[in-house]
């Protein structure tokens, strides 16, 4: 029996331990399970094509969302809502976004960045010249903070405290392995540190770090750019992040006009 086939058995036993009776397939898993198990050493040697390799991918986040629902650490903090909220995109995505945690409209229709905030990254993306279903969109912690002080918390939103950030720290380390993506943003400081780059975002941001080997670019949550919008500094903040953006797509390869590479320079 081939490593593989004896982590998905043993595995397997544990749900059912748990009480667990179906799990969810995505079309092609089983034969792939199938050639792994009957014959691992022509799996080995003859990777799966790639539609099985994307489906595997999605049944391993939807198995790692299934993880995080049931996060007895997160819920154990005592200070997260109950709902989950775990990411949204392309599990063959080759550019991922990391932000912080969900607020009030993430929570209320279960996916990262729709609220206000999300709509700014929502045309961000766009401005780059991508799809929006074409990236991957996630964040360190996968419920809702609890604003603590006392009121009632309505649409109020919170950053995650470190503490919060690490007990949901697993789930996006291993989105970051099953995904593989050429390159991570990371949307602010908690994301940044949770992945081990230390520093400002004034001071780290603009470069490219690395986590897993893969090159990450820091930059501001585009909440920061919202609350800037008010002030003398809402242009420039925003050239800041695109030029981050587009030192990403310089990176990918991608085109960028004359027009994109202007945005914002009337700071
Ligand atoms: N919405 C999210 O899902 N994440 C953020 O970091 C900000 C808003």
């Amino acid at each position: 029996m081939s490593e593989a086939t004896a982590l998905l058995q043993q595995y397997l036993a544990q749900l059912a331990a748990r009480g667990v009776t179906h799990v969810p397939l995505a079309a092609g898993s089983l034969s792939s399970i199938h050639r792994t198990a009957t014959s691992p050493e022509a799996a080995a040697t003859n990777p799966a094509p790639a539609a099985a390799v994307s489906s595997r991918k999605s049944d391993r986040l939807a198995t790692l969302a299934a993880e995080a629902a049931s996060s007895q650490a997160c819920r154990a903090l005592g200070t997260l809502r109950d709902t989950m909220v775990f990411a949204t995109g392309s599990a063959d995505a080759e550019l991922m976004f990391i932000g912080e945690a969900p607020g009030a409209e993430e929570e209320r229709l279960r996916e990262p960045f729709v609220g206000a905030t999300g709509q700014l990254l929502t045309k961000i993306i766009q401005a780059a010249g991508f799809k929006r279903s074409e990236v991957y969109l996630s964040n360190v912690c996968k419920f809702r903070p609890v604003v603590e002080d006392g009121k009632p918390q309505a649409s109020r939103n919170c950053p995650p405290t470190q503490l919060e950030a690490s007990a949901c720290l697993p789930f996006i380390l291993e989105e970051i392995r099953i995904i593989q993506p050429r390159v991570i943003v990371a949307l602010g400081p908690i994301v940044s540190s949770s992945l081990g780059i230390e520093g400002a975002i004034a001071d780290i941001r603009g470069q490219f770090h690395e986590h897993q080997g893969i090159p990450v670019m820091v930059t501001h949550n585009p909440s920061h750019l919202l609350q800037c919008a008010q002030n003398r500094d809402g242009v420039k903040e925003k050239r800041l992040v695109w030029e981050d953006i587009l030192q990403v797509l310089k990176h990918l390869g991608r085109p960028v006009t004359a027009k994109q590479r202007a945005y914002f320079t009337n700071a």
